[in-house]
């Protein structure tokens, strides 16, 4: 058997003449860049999400990037994230000369550990940046809760969870905030890049929406130094029309969740918990072994992929060594990097193939 990890062939070909024809439209118009395909996918996606404004953008990384220069994060300014996520989350805080600030994960649902948050604070301290990583928002409630006590932004950084909840309101819809990817193989992904930025604030969405197109408020008048940041309309065009089948994507994902964790749940193996109050968009299924490297050669000899969500965690990685951390400073985010293994997931695995999947880790 041969497994395919996000299996985006398929999908194409589920919706190829929908998208096919959206796309053709944008192309016969020629209308390559906003219009109507743009502003009919922020109206949907706002629907969809509850929040009040859908800002899209040109990936998850500029996403991050329009949401702390519409906070106006300056250069200085001491932001706080986790360490174990991907590069974009603290890259494009460093990008503005603001400095990342690091506070270990939890070890349940691998998100920052709140109840360390405060002890990171300081008079510099601008923003926090929780991650709501493979799919699974973090703790909103203590995160809001200190702030407010401190005034600090909330910019979440929800790349790997569109779609997903926290007490019942999408995390695309918490925060002051909210950022996502629309990279491919994220639960909705464009045929490209792309990303959008949410806000329930009408003065932060106007100034999110200048700053995607330059700091332009009128053409060729520019309020604001902003960044070339649109999502291009043929992506748009895809968009609109994964987005009608997106709620069935995340119950399949879901369901493909349920099954790997029933059938892996007797074995020597820690599967991936999402917590009662919350649900993950199931970016990944990332579970953890301690022979990681073995388990990975004998999967792909199987013809199962398999990914590590992340090897490094961002406090060792060579471009923040000036922020002068060192190893042992995040034990959890280290200790899980080393034994984190993502098992191929989207929402159209068969039974057949997680049985197959499981049964050959179980061998391992
Ligand atoms: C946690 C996280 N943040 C940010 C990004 C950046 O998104 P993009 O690739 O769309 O720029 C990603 C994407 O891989 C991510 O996983």
């Amino acid at each position: 058997m041969k497994i395919d990890f996000a299996n985006l062939q398929y999908q194409h070909s589920l919706y190829k003449e929908e998208i096919e024809q959206a796309v053709f439209s944008v192309m016969q118009k020629c209308n390559f860049i906003m219009g109507e395909e743009i502003t009919g996918l922020e109206k949907s996606l706002a629907d969809f999400t509850g929040a009040k404004h859908a800002i899209t953008c040109s990936s998850g990384t500029d996403a991050l990037l329009l949401a702390m220069m519409t906070l106006d994060i300056q250069a200085g300014d001491e932001i706080i994230t986790t360490p174990f996520t991907f590069i974009a989350t603290a890259e494009t805080i460093a990008r503005l000369g603001a400095i990342p600030v690091f506070v270990d994960i939890d070890e349940i649902s691998y998100n920052i550990d709140s109840s360390k948050i405060e002890a990171a604070i300081t008079p510099k301290t601008k923003a926090i940046i929780p991650v709501s990583l493979y799919g699974q928002p973090a703790d909103m409630d203590e995160i809001e809760s200190i702030a407010d006590n401190y005034n600090l932004k909330v910019i979440i950084d929800g790349a790997q969870s569109f779609g997903s909840t926290y007490k019942d309101k999408m995390d695309s819809n918490l925060g002051d905030i909210s950022c996502t990817s629309f990279f491919p193989a994220k639960p909705l992904g464009c045929y490209g890049d792309g990303g959008a930025v949410f806000t329930d604030d009408e003065t932060l969405s106007e100034k999110l929406k200048s700053l995607r197109l330059h700091g332009q408020t009128k053409r060729y008048h520019h309020k604001y130094i902003g960044i070339g940041g649109r999502l291009d309309t043929i992506q748009a065009a895809v968009l609109n029309v994964k987005l009608k089948y997106y709620r069935d994507d995340l119950s399949l994902r879901q369901h493909v969740a349920a099954i790997y964790t029933d059938t892996l749940k007797e074995k020597n193996i820690i599967l991936p918990f999402v917590k009662s109050d919350r649900t993950s968009a199931w970016a990944q299924y990332s579970i953890r072994i301690q022979n990681r490297d073995l388990v990975q050669t004998k999967l792909k000899e199987a013809g199962i992929p398999t990914a590590v969500h992340y090897p490094i965690p961002l406090h060792l990685q060579e471009c923040f060594n000036y922020l002068g951390y060192r190893e042992g400073d995040f034990p959890i985010s280290e200790k899980i990097a080393r034994e984190i293994l993502s098992l191929p997931m989207n929402p159209y695995l068969s039974n057949e193939e997680i049985l197959y999947i499981t049964k050959k880790l179980s061998k391992c």
